[in-house]
């Protein structure tokens, strides 16, 4: 009995995948992180081998997102098949991994590579290679999106080109610097009057513990092309006043 409900899961596995990968989002994050700050902790950072990235915002990735969590309960022919138990009982707040048969290729996005070794380099230690941190975001936040990978990797280029937040943030005093601290609201009103629209702020700790802007969450239409603003709140572990380290 038990075998065969294993069985019948295992023969609607593909349906579910398909359903999966047709999966609506509400709208994207564009995810920039601040290198000083990425660096700047105890687990520290290495340069990819393209060399030391510019002291500039660089992109960590265009994330499909729900206006609102949604458990995974709702989905009631999963719900029936009993397949909640295998992990998928929790909430969840955005798709990911909708299409593991379509890998990041290089041939498709071979006339961006420049561009995204400036603007998406890896800061991790894992390989110092840029390619396999695309290939991860592709694989996990591109294949829920409705581009493919070259509107995905251009689209994602073209917004961070169009709004620099390292500018914005500079022209309303916003500097980097190892001993000034900088109230947050100051930071959200910046960018808000530099690009139209408010943006979500994450920050992370300092390996002395104090308190840096980390990433910004711009918010932007499911097309990709337009900034809006944020629907929602987040829980971005900042303080009222924080640091923007060097880099
Ligand atoms: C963004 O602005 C900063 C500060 O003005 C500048 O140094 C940097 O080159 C700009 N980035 C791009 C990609 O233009």
């Amino acid at each position: 009995m038990r075998l065969s409900v294993v069985a019948v899961a295992l023969l609607l596995l593909p349906l579910v995948a398909v359903l999966a990968s047709a999966e609506q989002f509400d709208f994207f994050y564009l995810v920039q992180q601040w290198p000083g700050s990425f660096c700047d902790t105890q687990q520290g950072c290495c340069f990819p081998d393209t060399g030391k990235p510019a002291a500039d915002f660089g992109i960590h990735g265009l994330w499909p997102n729900y206006a609102k969590c949604r458990s995974a309960g709702e989905r009631e022919l999963v719900g029936e098949m009993g397949l909640v138990d295998m992990g998928l009982r929790r909430k969840k707040c955005w798709p990911e991994y909708c299409n593991d048969g379509n890998p990041l290729s290089l041939w498709e996005i071979k006339d961006l590579v420049k561009q995204l070794d400036q603007s998406w380099p890896t800061l991790s230690c894992k390989s110092g290679k840029s390619m396999e941190f695309w290939s991860y975001e592709w694989r996990k936040h591109g294949t829920c999106s409705d581009l493919d990978q070259h509107g995905y990797f251009a689209a994602a280029l073209a917004l961070k080109a169009r709004y620099n937040l390292t500018a914005i943030l500079a022209d309303a005093g916003i500097v980097p610097s190892d001993d000034d601290t900088y109230f947050l609201s100051s930071i959200s009103d910046a960018i808000a009057e530099g690009t139209g629209f408010k943006a979500n702020l994450e920050c992370n700790r300092d390996a002395s513990g104090e308190t840096q802007l980390f990433q910004v969450y711009q918010c932007v239409d499911r097309s990709g092309k337009r900034l809006i603003d944020c629907p929602l709140p987040m829980q971005g572990k900042c303080r009222d006043r924080v640091k923007l380290p060097p880099f």
